[in-house]
């Protein structure tokens, strides 16, 4: 597979205006242009045909931060997998916390990243764990939400599914910290090594694996110099275009890595 780096922008509910919407992606357009990482854009629902419009051949590619778990029907407020295939998104953010808080379980994640794959958009499948014990309970929180979020996907998909280690406690403007390097490698490993089991693959399957949580243009290299570690996932950092495009910048010296 092409292990090309993973840098996604999760807009979330911001901003609040189509007009500043164009302007920030135009803006993120103008930073990354050139960059040999893979760039993903998430705006808001309803800014996704504008950006979508506006997004020529640079190179950064769209993603939606959630999806109807049903193909289509009646579902007031839902959108669907081929609304968002039309409005041209390649990505899509699943099970993110902030998701889960409304309630959003693992069963109904591991639904939606089966439709994301039926129609060729790749799913980026958030876990973490609320907080930090003494004991060893995180490991066991974000092995059951790996294990359940991929209930029933087949192994000969795992390449198409991306797994972002987002930390509740690494993340937003309430975050306690940033996660250290060492607990990011030692969770990614672990993660491999429950896929590795639940497929029965002795190996890890060939997928990627990206961090999210408080990243910005001073601690991206940290992370990325992790060897587990294959992108990012930004919030706050991606609103801002100079700050996003110096975290795809910092990136550069790392894309050649296998
Ligand atoms: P943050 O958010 O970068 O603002 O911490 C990351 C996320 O929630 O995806």
């Amino acid at each position: 597979m092409n292990k090309k780096l993973l840098i996604i922008a999760n807009w979330k509910m911001n901003p609040d205006t189509e007009a500043e919407a164009k302007k920030l992606f135009s803006g993120i357009k103008k930073k990354v242009r050139g960059s040999s990482s893979m760039v993903v854009v998430c705006p808001p629902f309803p800014f996704l045909s504008s950006t979508s419009k506006a997004n020529t051949g640079d190179g950064i590619f769209l993603g939606a931060q959630n999806m109807a778990e049903e193909e289509r029907g009646s579902y007031t407020g839902e959108v669907s997998v081929s609304q968002l295939r039309d409005m041209g998104c390649r990505f899509v953010i699943l099970g993110h916390s902030e998701r889960r808080a409304l309630g959003e379980t693992s069963a109904i994640v591991a639904k939606k990243i089966g439709v994301a794959l039926k129609h060729s958009i790749t799913p980026v499948v958030c876990v973490g764990e609320r907080g930090r014990g003494d004991n060893e309970g995180h490991l066991a929180f974000v092995r059951d939400q790996v294990e359940q979020s991929l209930l029933g996907i087949p192994l000969p998909a795992l390449p198409s599914v991306v797994i972002a280690y987002e930390p509740l406690w690494a993340i937003g403007k309430d975050a306690q910290r940033e996660a250290t390097p060492e607990e990011i490698e030692e969770m990614i490993i672990f993660i491999k090594k429950v896929i590795a089991k639940k497929y029965d693959t002795g190996k890890t399957p060939d997928m990627r694996f990206v961090y999210g949580g408080s990243v910005s243009p001073e601690n991206t290299e940290s992370f990325l110099s992790i060897p587990v570690v294959d992108g990012l996932l930004v919030g706050r950092a991606s609103l801002d275009a100079s700050q996003f495009g110096k975290i795809v910048h910092s990136a550069e010296k790392f894309v050649s890595k296998e």
